[in-house]
C-alpha cells in the first residue's frame, strides 16, 4: 500500500471537517465532491453561494450534501471578527479592520479552524503561499512547545531502496527562507514527528550540507553542525546526524566511508536542507527529473492548515485534504 492509500484509509477511519476557502474555484469544487464521495472528509466550500453553484454547474459537479457557506452573510461572522480583533489588536488591528477581514474567506476559514468549527483548512489553488501562510501564522499560530512553523514534503521516489521503501521526508521546502541554527533544529524535530505520524516511519534524520563531519570549514556548514547539536538536545532519543552531504546520507558505501559508526549515514529517510533555496530546489529536482511524487504539509501549527500549488490538480487537492484530515486526527 503506498503512502497516499494509507492516508486515505486513515482519513476514512476518522472523518474530519475540512474547510476550503477557495470555494468557487473549479478544481476545488470537484475535489469537494470527491472528498464527499470517497468518504475522506466533510468539506465546507466558502464563498458566494451563487458563484460556487455556477462553478459546480460549469464543471458538471454535483455538490448536493456539501456545506456551502458565504462568510459575508454568515451569522458567525461577528463572533469571528471579535476573536480576530482580540488576537491582533496588539499588532494595531482595529475592530473595523477585523470586521472587514472576517468576510474574506481565507480569514474566515482560518477563524473557523481556530474556533474549532472546522478541523483543518486547505487553500492555495488561487492564493500564493505567502498569502495563505500569513493568516495561518497570525490566527492559528504555533503548537505549544514548537517555536516555528515549517513544512515537510512526503517524497515517494521511484527507487524503492531509498528511505523507507522509496518514501522520504524533505524539509523545509516551503516556509522558512533562511533559518537560524535554532530554527533548523526545530525543523528537524518537527519533520521527524511528521515522518512518524503521517508516514509511520522510524525517522533517521540527516542534517544536509556541502560538508561531512567537518570535511569543509565554512560558517554555513558550522550552522548545520550546530543545528544538529541543538536538535539532539531537543530530542535525545531521535536518530539524527550531521552535518553530512547528500550522498553520505543516502548511499551505504559513502556513509560507511565518510561517517563510520553513524546510525543515519547511508540510510537516512528524513533530509533536512540548510535553507529554503536548497530545499525548494531539491524537492523540485527529484519531482521533475527523478519522477518522484511529492506531497507538502505544514508542521508546527496548532491546528492543521495546508497549502497547495497554484498549478495543483483536482487529485492534489483531494490528497492534501486527506493529509490535513489525518493531521487533525492526531
Ligand atoms: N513560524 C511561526 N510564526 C512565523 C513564521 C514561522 N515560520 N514566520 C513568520 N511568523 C509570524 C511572525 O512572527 C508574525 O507574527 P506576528 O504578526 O504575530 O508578530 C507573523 O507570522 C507574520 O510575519 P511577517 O513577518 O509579517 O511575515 P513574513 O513577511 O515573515 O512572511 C512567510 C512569513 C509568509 C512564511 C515568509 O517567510 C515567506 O514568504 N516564506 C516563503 C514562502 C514561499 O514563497 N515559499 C516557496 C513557494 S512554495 C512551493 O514551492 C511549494
Amino acid at each position: 500500500m503506498d503512502v497516499i492509500e494509507r492516508i486515505w484509509e486513515k482519513a476514512r477511519q476518522n472523518k474530519k471537517r475540512i474547510v476550503l476557502p477557495e470555494g468557487d474555484e473549479p478544481r476545488t469544487v470537484q475535489a469537494a465532491a470527491i472528498l464527499r464521495d470517497e468518504g475522506l472528509a466533510d468539506p465546507v466550500l466558502l464563498g458566494s453561494e451563487d458563484r460556487i453553484r455556477a462553478s459546480a454547474e460549469r464543471t458538471g459537479t454535483d455538490i448536493s450534501g456539501i456545506a456551502v457557506l458565504d462568510p459575508a452573510r454568515s451569522p458567525e461572522r461577528s463572533g469571528y471578527a471579535e476573536a480576530l480583533y482580540e488576537l491582533r489588536k496588539a499588532k494595531g488591528m482595529t475592530p473595523e479592520d477585523a470586521e472587514a477581514l472576517s468576510a474574506d474567506p481565507m480569514y474566515y476559514g482560518m477563524l473557523m479552524v481556530r474556533q474549532e468549527d472546522a478541523d483543518g483548512l486547505v487553500s492555495g489553488a488561487v492564493h500564493t503561499t505567502g498569502d495563505m501562510l500569513r493568516p495561518a501564522l497570525q490566527i492559528i499560530k504555533t503548537k505549544p512547545g514548537v517555536s516555528i512553523v515549517s513544512s515537510s514534503f512526503l517524497v515517494n521516489c521511484q527507487r524503492r531502496d531509498l528511505g523507507q521503501d522509496g518514501l522520504m521526508v524533505f524539509a523545509d521546502c516551503v516556509v522558512v527562507p533562511c533559518p537560524t541554527a535554532e530554527e533548523l533544529a526545530q525543523i528537524a524535530v518537527s519533520s521527524a514527528d511528521t515522518a512518524r505520524t503521517l508516514c509511520g516511519m522510524e525517522p533517521r534524520v540527516a542534517m544536509l550540507s556541502f560538508s561531512t563531519k567537518g570535511s569543509a570549514r565554512h560558517p554555513l556548514a558550522d550552522k548545520v553542525r550546530l543545528a544538529g547539536e541543538i536538535a539532539r538536545k531537543m530530542a535525545p532519543e531521535l536518530k539524527l546526524d550531521g552535518e553530512m552531504q547528500l550522498d553520505t546520507a543516502l548511499v551505504k558505501e559513502v556513509g560507511m566511508l565518510k561517517a563510520p559508526g553513524s546510525d543515519v549515514a547511508g540510510r537516512a529517510n528524513v533530509l533536512i536542507f540548510p535553507d529554503l533555496q536548497s530545499g525548494n530546489i531539491g524537492y523540485k529536482l527529484v519531482q521533475r527529473i527523478g519522477g518522484a511524487e511529492c506531497f507538502a504539509v505544514l508542521q508546527g501549527l496548532a491546528r492543521p492548515c495546508n497549502d497547495l500549488s497554484r498549478g495543483c490538480s483536482v487529485s492534489d487537492i483531494v490528497n492534501t485534504a486527506a493529509l490535513t484530515a489525518v493531521q487533525a486526527g492526531g
